[in-house]
């Protein structure tokens, strides 16, 4: 009647971008995505009796409002599935370095999906995870594994679900420049849905999304972190495009993000490999090898201040926690 579990956030390099189900959280797109070791989250769930609803508290702090309203959604589905009514304690800590620009609903939803299921009693395999993960957020499908992960969109809440394709245990990192902390105006849910509407670039992104993605998993495949880099950045480049092309247009960038854009391009003038990708925010992650990181932490401290500068590495799967959180 009570579990605890871990998992780390992940960065797509082939990006969820669309909705086609609102309330089954099925993508327009497949997407493909490494997990980091930096950022996780730890959850614990204990079912009690005496609640007359589920009780958050996140960070040490009860919360309330919208973020409780999703997480008690979502238990709401673990009850249905389980057939068991009762509520929940849910104690959830982010581990987040201080300045990262990292709030993760995947790390999240990841270990909720996990701890809820297992104290639930419902199915626990990588494929049920993964598929309940998904009900919380899209991108947390594929928290549920480590190294480089692939969410398969299917068709159906079925056969959409994230499968591991790589450990990523050949020296790719992750510099993250935390460009801006504060919580976006646009939820990435609302950016979606005006895109998928709006946007008349919208059905060229599905088409090169699905191409992005074969190109990328070739590039993985042969261990190949130029090419690796030069496909997430274009993709990256693509969504962005559908929402300046939106009514009315959006963008999530700001001048730290066209800095650190520019940044990657003079550092590949100079030969080293660097590459971004960016998120439904202005943070920027730069794709590396592990022996140029600090090249590029070097270059980037004239630009910003170090605690803005997280070097992370590929991340494990979701875990069970034996131990109280
Ligand atoms: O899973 P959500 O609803 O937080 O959406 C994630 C959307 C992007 O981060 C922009 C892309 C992705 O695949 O993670």
């Amino acid at each position: 009647m009570q579990a605890a579990a871990r998992a780390y956030t992940n960065i797509a390099l082939i990006k969820y971008w669309g909705k086609k189900d609102e309330q089954l959280i099925l993508p327009m797109n497949s997407s493909l995505s490494l997990t980091l070791n930096a950022f996780y989250t730890e959850t614990r769930v204990t079912l009690q009796q005496s609640l007359s609803c589920d009780e958050i508290i996140m960070d040490g702090k009860v919360l309330s409002g919208h973020s409780a309203e999703k997480i008690i959604r979502f238990m709401n589905q673990v009850r249905d599935q389980s057939g068991n009514r009762t509520y929940a304690l849910i104690v959830t800590n982010n581990h987040v370095p201080v300045a990262s620009g990292f709030a993760s609903s995947a790390s999240g939803f990841a270990a909720l999906a996990a701890s809820a299921a297992r104290a639930y009693g419902l199915d626990c395999s990588g494929v049920a995870l993964s598929r309940l993960a998904r009900r919380g957020s899209g991108s947390a499908s594929r928290s549920i594994y480590g190294g480089f992960v692939k969410w398969m969109k299917g068709t159906k809440d079925e056969d959409s679900y994230a499968v591991p394709i790589d450990p990523a245990n050949w020296g790719i990192r992750l510099v993250v420049v935390a460009v801006n902390r504060q919580k976006k105006k646009i939820s990435s849910r609302l950016g979606m849905k005006r895109t998928v509407q709006t946007s008349p670039f919208y059905p060229i992104w599905m088409k090169e999304a699905e191409k992005d993605l074969g190109r990328m998993e070739q590039a993985i495949h042969h261990h190949d972190l130029e090419m690796i880099g030069e496909i997430a950045e274009a993709n990256a480049l693509k969504m962005h495009a559908t929402m300046l092309a939106a009514t009315p247009p959006f963008t999530y960038w700001e001048e730290g993000t066209l800095t650190v854009m520019r940044r990657a391009a003079h550092l590949r003038e100079q030969g080293i490999p660097c590459y971004f990708t960016i998120d439904a925010g202005p943070n920027v992650k730069l794709i590396c090898s592990v022996e140029h990181v600090d090249q590029i932490l070097d270059d980037l401290s004239d630009f910003f201040p170090l605690e803005a500068l997280i070097t992370a590495e590929p991340g494990p799967g979701v875990q069970f926690l034996e131990d109280p959180i």
